[in-house]
């Protein structure tokens, strides 16, 4: 087991990419903390943890989008497990509309919970990697963030700024053998693809090179690379992982 006894805090772990990662950590043996909004569903995903021979964790009323409240929280686990090894800042929502159409609102919402709740995140846990001198981030960023999308201006400013925050960290937090990595996905099926017209959808897997849509394990296993003990000269990197689909050509 890869991850035995370490401490993995995950965002956005309900559904998704996000509970890929969470199981993906729990089958390697981490303890899993999930933040979540939907936090019902995420009371489900660490009951079948459970079952399933794994640890894992819930905490209620965590709010990404406040520095407070990730800090208490972030506290609260450090009280309990005495540390925080791994943070994947993966809760993401999106507010598409053109750029004519855009709304201040759904500008603010994108960047409050895609940008700033990885900022908060990370600043929450980061004081406990550095003292205990290790820690793995790894931010999960969209290739729309490298390449451009239409109708996502909101989405794409706070997911290349996600791709742009760990140059800084890998830079600066080097030195406490903390590394910072992004993984920057294709398009994978999960929720956030569900209003996507399934005509697009086609189109969309006939442009990727491997010829399928991603799944959250493909995300997952990424994770898990950058994640692992033994990537500790990987630093500062966005990965992307999109079966070929921006290779163009
Ligand atoms: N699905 C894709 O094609 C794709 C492609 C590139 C990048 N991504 C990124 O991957 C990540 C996961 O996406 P997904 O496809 O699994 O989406 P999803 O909508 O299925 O899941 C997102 C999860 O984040 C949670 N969440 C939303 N707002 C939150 C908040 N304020 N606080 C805590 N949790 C919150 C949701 O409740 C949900 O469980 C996102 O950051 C997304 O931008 C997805």
């Amino acid at each position: 087991m890869r991850f035995l006894d370490k401490i993995a805090l995950i965002t956005g772990g309900a559904q998704g990419i996000g509970l890929a990662v969470a199981q993906a950590f729990a089958q390697e043996g981490a303890t899993v903390i999930i933040w979540d909004v939907q936090h019902e569903k995420a009371q489900e995903v660490v009951a079948n943890i459970e079952k399933q021979g794994g640890k894992a964790f819930t905490q209620k009323g965590v709010d990404i989008t406040s520095l407070a409240s990730t800090e208490l929280f972030a506290k609260e686990i450090h009280e309990k497990y005495g540390k925080i090894d791994i943070i994947v800042n993966n809760a993401g929502i999106v507010r598409d509309a053109s750029f004519l159409k855009m709304t201040e609102e759904q500008w603010h919402q994108v960047i409050n919970v895609n940008l700033t709740g990885t900022f908060n995140c990370t600043k929450a846990v980061i004081p406990y990697m550095t003292a205990q001198n290790y820690g793995r981030i790894i931010n999960i960023s969209s290739v729309s963030g490298l390449f451009g999308n239409f109708g996502q201006t909101n989405y794409v400013a706070a997911k290349a700024g996600v791709s742009a925050m760990v140059k800084v960290w890998g830079k600066e937090l080097g030195k406490f053998n903390v590394t910072a990595n992004a993984i920057a996905p294709g398009p994978i099926a999960t929720d956030m693809l569900a209003t996507v017209p399934n005509e697009v959808l086609t189109q969309m897997q006939m442009r990727v090179p491997v010829r399928r849509l991603g799944e959250g394990k493909d995300i997952a296993n990424a994770v898990l690379f950058l994640a692992d003990e033994k990537s500790g000269f990987v630093t500062g990197q966005t990965l992307c992982v999109d079966g070929g689909f921006t290779l163009g050509g």
